[in-house]
């Protein structure tokens, strides 16, 4: 697989683009003036995209494509983005899973200002861990993760791994009706059950799309839930697939076994070995097609399965001294005072508190405060009938212990919380800062599911 270090964007690449007339500047042309300043150029604006065939879907893009342009770097590189908004509201972009200094974690007052129309934004940060990530704003984020704005961001190992060929699958299900117009990204009633879910499943922004493989290789299938809401019950019925890495850590290779749940912002490598030529497999949700995946001839030898991808290097929690924090997330069920005054509605909180979106103090108000290079245990306990996926910004936590479950520990940014379920996590608080921690459901998250957690 070839990577090219410097990749510019140049032209309307990616998804259909139709009818652009009375649209005002919808540029993605951008060569960098001074090259050795960034890596890449990533421009959010509209873009009009045919995902319902003969309708136009006003989404917005990055690079020129919802999802968002694949983003790759290597691992212990730099990666240095110039992100330019030429969207008509404020927008920043959250590095999902990276571990990287605060500055450049893309939430509005605490790490960086919104980054205004007109504006650009200088990311730079190390990749310490190989593995698939992703970005997406944290601003509006119903409505800006709704309309496209989610994209894979791909580090590859230090040393080359044992695969050959790979794809990267971005799951998306679109807020949109027959016509291709947006529904609502967040109603109320759904805010306060399982989530406002979309009704347009896509691989790619494609519907169903058919993909194919080469026959007879081992394929590294990078499957991201860049979903809003959705919880995506993977299956592959009739194939070899094998587990090698969650949420972008490697685990010891496992076959993929009937289902797979991928919540909201987590995501899940896999090694698939393609069977013979003229073969289909079927991708699903559940038992809803997702995509065909056709095996097409090839003339490279018969691939095998390839080594365990080799560990990233995070601090391992030492749960001998561990201090142990609670956090609990359960449903509130109230309107906030000024909900009837177009503020926020309140339905969940974490430990008796609701976050409020449109509070820009609320992350003075850590719910733990964290000692630098500690290592804790979080028990989090769901009270609610609802899953919730939770993610922590800034560092990596493994999973030690469910009740509801046997656990194998694994490294991950994201844990899907089961309805009812009680799970412990731990980690080394070894990066200063004020991360969010959150529910992935982003109408969860935006009705009360937040909470900033403190080290220093
Ligand atoms: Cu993908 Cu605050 O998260
Ligand atoms: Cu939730």
């Amino acid at each position: 697989m070839s990577f090219t270090r410097r990749q510019i964007l140049t032209g309307l690449a990616g998804l259909g683009v139709v009818g652009l007339a009375g649209s005002g500047a919808r540029y993605w042309l951008g060569r960098p003036a001074d090259i050795t300043t960034h890596d890449y150029e990533l421009i959010a604006a509209p873009l009009d995209v045919e995902l319902v065939p003969g309708h136009v879907t006003p989404a917005w893009a990055y690079g020129g494509q919802a999802p968002g342009l694949e983003l790759r770097g290597r691992q212990g590189d730099w990666l240095r983005v110039r992100f330019i908004n030429n969207l008509p509201e404020p927008t920043t972009i959250h590095w999902h899973g990276i571990r990287l200094p605060l500055e450049m974690d893309g939430v509005p007052y605490v790490s960086q200002l919104p980054v205004l129309p007109g504006e650009f934004f200088d990311y730079r940060f190390q990749l310490h861990d190989a593995g698939s990530f992703w970005y997406h704003p944290h601003t509006s984020s119903a409505a800006q993760l709704g309309r496209g704005l989610v994209g894979p961001l791909i580090v590859e190992e230090r040393e080359p791994s044992g695969f050959r060929h790979e794809r990267t699958l971005n799951l998306k299900s679109w807020h949109v009706d027959k016509q291709g117009a947006f529904t609502k990204f967040s109603v109320p009633r759904e805010a306060a059950r399982g989530g406002t879910p979309g009704v347009l499943s896509t691989v790619n922004g494609t519907h169903a799309p058919t993909l194919d493989l080469p026959a007879g290789q081992v394929v590294r299938l990078r499957l991201l839930n860049l979903d809003n809401t959705l919880t995506y019950r993977l299956n592959l019925p009739d194939s070899e697939a094998r587990i090698y890495a969650l949420d972008g850590h490697p685990v010891a290779p496992m076959p993929l076994g009937k289902e797979y749940w991928l919540g909201p912002g987590m995501r899940i490598d896999l090694a698939l070995k393609v069977p013979e030529a003229g073969t289909e497999l079927s991708l699903r949700n559940g038992p809803l097609r997702l995509a065909t995946l056709r095996s097409v001839a090839h003339d490279e030898v018969a691939g095998d399965w390839p080594p365990a991808l080799p560990a990233n290097p995070v601090a391992e929690p030492d749960l001998q001294r561990a201090e142990t924090l609670r956090f609990n997330f359960e449903w509130a069920g109230t309107l906030s005072t000024d909900a009837a005054q177009g503020g926020a509605y309140t339905f969940w909180q974490i430990n008796g508190e609701a976050w409020d979106i449109n509070d820009k103090t609320c992350a003075d108000r850590p719910i733990a405060t964290l000692k630098k290079d500690g290592h804790y245990i979080f028990e989090l306990r769901n009270l609610s009938q609802y899953q919730h996926p939770i993610h922590l910004h800034g560092m990596t936590f493994k999973v030690i212990s469910s009740n509801r479950r046997k656990i194998d520990p694994w490294f991950t940014d994201t844990y899907l919380l089961g309805k009812n379920e009680t799970a412990r996590i731990a980690l080394v608080a070894d990066n200063p800062g004020v991360w969010m921690f959150h529910c992935h459901v982003i109408d969860h998250m935006e009705t009360g599911l937040m909470a900033a957690i403190e080290v220093v």
